[in-house]
């Protein structure tokens, strides 16, 4: 096993979708097969936008449910509750001490809500709680934590790896060495994934398909795939295909060639077409979404799990808040 120690939060405000599956979850799974992993559902980065404590922790269990039914190695993986571990709340404080204000001005999320508010002639700083601007340095906490070396990350949250980067590097010219450099790896697929009207799959959009529904909501949601209006008889272009780039993603290289084929050659109308990907997706989800199912409804099995990671997480955590401490005031 290589010995370097990926880290990566899930923030609980939705329910993940294929898209997620297949740029985010799908490779952190592989990577937890060959590295030591730490995977937490960041609830605490929920709270600046999610004031409802139920739905928080319903999107806890679906996200840890999801990762171990799509198997999850628990040996390798540490997976736990941010909330679980409060010593981040006292890293990110750590912290705030050596992150200048300027770096918080420079966020994306924050300077977009600025833009939003200058356009809108309102102030600048109006829906801006305190748990949004300084965001980024409690997501370096996570990150400084746990000694990470690499973060896989969706495009999006690159930035705040950097700043992590940063901050780690203000922190040690302060301090002395203290805090090893974390780099992001960003997945190649984030955002190629198309949703249900072509466009880029995304809550924000409303044409997802969750991971785990069921079967015959998987299938009613792949029937509403918009299409162009070809005839069955027509040769179709599968690049342009939703269902095709779908596919893709779920299928082998053979299976892929021969379905490319049967957009080309014609004959097949998108209604076939359709259940031919609904039939790749449901095999591949089937089992897992039994798993998901029965852990669902054990939830003290599911808290087991998260007590037993965060039982992990703590071990390395009290060692680094002690070794801050330690470099802040001796
Ligand atoms: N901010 C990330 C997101 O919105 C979630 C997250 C929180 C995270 N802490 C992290 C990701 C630490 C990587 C490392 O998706």
């Amino acid at each position: 096993m290589n010995d370097k120690i990926v880290l990566t939060g899930i923030k609980p405000t939705g329910i993940p979708h294929l898209g997620n599956y297949v740029g985010a979850l799908k490779p952190l799974i592989e990577l937890a097969n060959n590295y030591k992993t730490y995977i937490f559902i960041a609830d605490l980065h929920a709270l600046n936008s999610i004031k409802d404590a139920k739905l928080i922790k319903q999107y806890s269990y679906e996200i840890a449910a999801l990762m171990i039914a799509l198997g999850l190695n628990l040996d390798n993986a540490v997976l736990f509750r941010q909330s679980d571990i409060m010593g981040v709340y006292q890293l990110s404080n750590f912290l705030m001490n050596v992150t200048p204000k300027g770096l918080m001005n420079r966020a994306h999320s924050y300077k977009a809500m600025v833009e939003k508010n200058t356009e809108a002639n309102l102030d600048i700083d109006s829906g801006v709680n305190m748990g949004l601007y300084t965001y980024p340095i409690l997501m370096a906490a996570d990150i400084l934590l746990y000694n990470s070396d690499v973060v896989p990350v969706g495009a999006d949250q690159k930035q705040h790896v950097e700043f992590a980067r940063d901050i780690a590097g203000y922190f040690n010219n302060t301090y002395g060495e203290t805090f090893k450099l974390p780099e992001p790896i960003i997945g190649e697929t984030n955002g190629i994934i198309p949703g249900l009207d072509g466009r880029k799959m995304s809550k924000s959009y409303d044409n997802t398909i969750p991971v785990f529904v069921t079967e015959s909501e998987l299938k009613k949601k792949i029937m509403r795939i918009i299409t162009d209006s070809k005839t069955p008889e027509e040769s179709k272009n599968p690049d342009e295909s939703t269902i095709f780039q779908l596919y893709k993603h779920f299928a082998k290289a053979d299976e892929i060639e021969q379905f490319r084929q049967m957009f080309l050659k014609g004959g097949m109308g998108y209604g076939t077409a359709k259940t031919i990907l609904f039939e790749k997706i449901n095999s591949i989800l089937s089992e897992p979404r039994k798993e998901y199912e029965r852990l669902m409804a054990n939830k003290d099995e599911l808290d087991a799990i998260l007590h037993n990671g965060a039982e992990r997480a703590k071990i390395v955590a009290e060692k680094t808040i002690t070794r801050v401490k330690k470099a802040m005031l001796g």
